[in-house]
């Protein structure tokens, strides 16, 4: 399936059923002129239906996930990106687990590109970013201020981005609770992601309201909002974001969805359905669950 075919469920195509031609052969005038009007309060309520249904907003745009991409599928600008020799090893050493050509083939990641990275920590998802859009793109890597507990994080970013081939990024440090917090100008940005952080802005106590409303801002029309997570269980909604950081998929959709943005599509590629979504990812011998979501600002 091809979500970004699919007519979206909001879509009065989905809801209703095609409707016969209800206008019978009549034999006199007043059985026309009747049935004249029962066509006009039909055609009156459908189109109250219409919108009705057009200004409903289900949690969950999208009713499959895509598997895995095929490799032809992955194209060889990305897979060089990942292969690069100067990519550090340490960073090597995590692909196993995050897979970061499938991901960045999934958001769509092109040269050329104005993409943001929100909540960079170290600088994995940078440095694949800034590979990715090469020299005539731009990546704005973004932290809030490091607590003196992550100092060694940020020390590992400011190294990062001080190495050859990472001359097309810039470093934004600047705090959730500012509207700029991405440092762009409105409507500049082709993609933006946040991988494997969004909880924790909940833990943090950020006002998620107003983070997602600034990328919004600061995505062009048709631009990219990416998010991968750490899975909680159905229904939990925040309850487990500080303590297992993890959280539940529905609440991210629809915190994102408030602020405009329309999920067109969701990926299967992190799942694991072994996981009880009962421990921090760090406590296991597995894999977390996790979930792939692609949003679009609307045209
Ligand atoms: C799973 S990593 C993802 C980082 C990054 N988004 C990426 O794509 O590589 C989560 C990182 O967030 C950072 N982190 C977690 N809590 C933080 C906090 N309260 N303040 C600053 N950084 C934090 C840690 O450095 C941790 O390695």
């Amino acid at each position: 399936m091809n979500p970004d075919r699919t007519p979206h469920p909001s879509d009065p195509r989905r809801r209703l059923k095609p409707v016969s031609n209800p206008v019978k052969p009549v034999s006199n005038l007043a059985t026309a002129r009747r049935s004249s009007i029962r066509v006009r309060a039909a055609v009156a309520t459908a189109l109250v239906a219409v919108l009705i249904l057009a200004t409903q907003r289900p949690a969950a745009a999208v009713e499959q996930e895509l598997g895995p991409l095929p490799a032809s599928a992955i194209p060889g600008y990305i897979t060089a990106a990942v292969n690069s020799p100067d990519r550090p090893a340490a960073d090597k050493d995590k692909d196993a687990s995050r897979d970061p050509a499938q991901m960045m083939a999934f958001f769509g990641i092109k040269p050329g590109m104005k993409v943001a990275d929100i909540w960079a920590a170290g600088g994995y998802t940078t440095e694949l970013l800034a590979r990715i859009v090469g020299p005539t793109g731009t990546v704005y890597s973004q932290n809030a201020p490091f607590p003196a507990k992550f100092k060694d994080a940020e020390t590992a970013w400011h190294d990062r981005l001080k190495e050859p081939g990472l001359g097309n990024v810039v470093e934004v440090t600047k705090g959730f609770d500012q509207p700029d917090f991405l440092g762009v100008p409105p409507a500049t940005l082709d993609a933006a992601l946040i991988n494997l952080n969004y909880h924790d802005l909940i833990a943090r106590g950020f006002d998620t309201a107003r983070f997602n409303q600034a990328v919004f801002r600061a995505l062009k029309p048709g631009g990219i909002f990416g998010t991968v997570d750490n899975s909680a269980q159905p229904g939990s909604g925040a309850r487990d974001a500080a303590t297992l950081h993890r959280i539940d998929e529905q609440l991210e959709i629809a915190q994102i969805e408030k602020a405009g943005f329309r999920l067109v599509a969701a990926s299967s590629l992190y799942r694991n359905p072994h996981d009880p979504r009962t421990q921090p990812f760090w406590k296991l011998d597995h894999h977390q669950d996790r979930f792939m979501l692609k949003f679009v600002k609307p045209r």
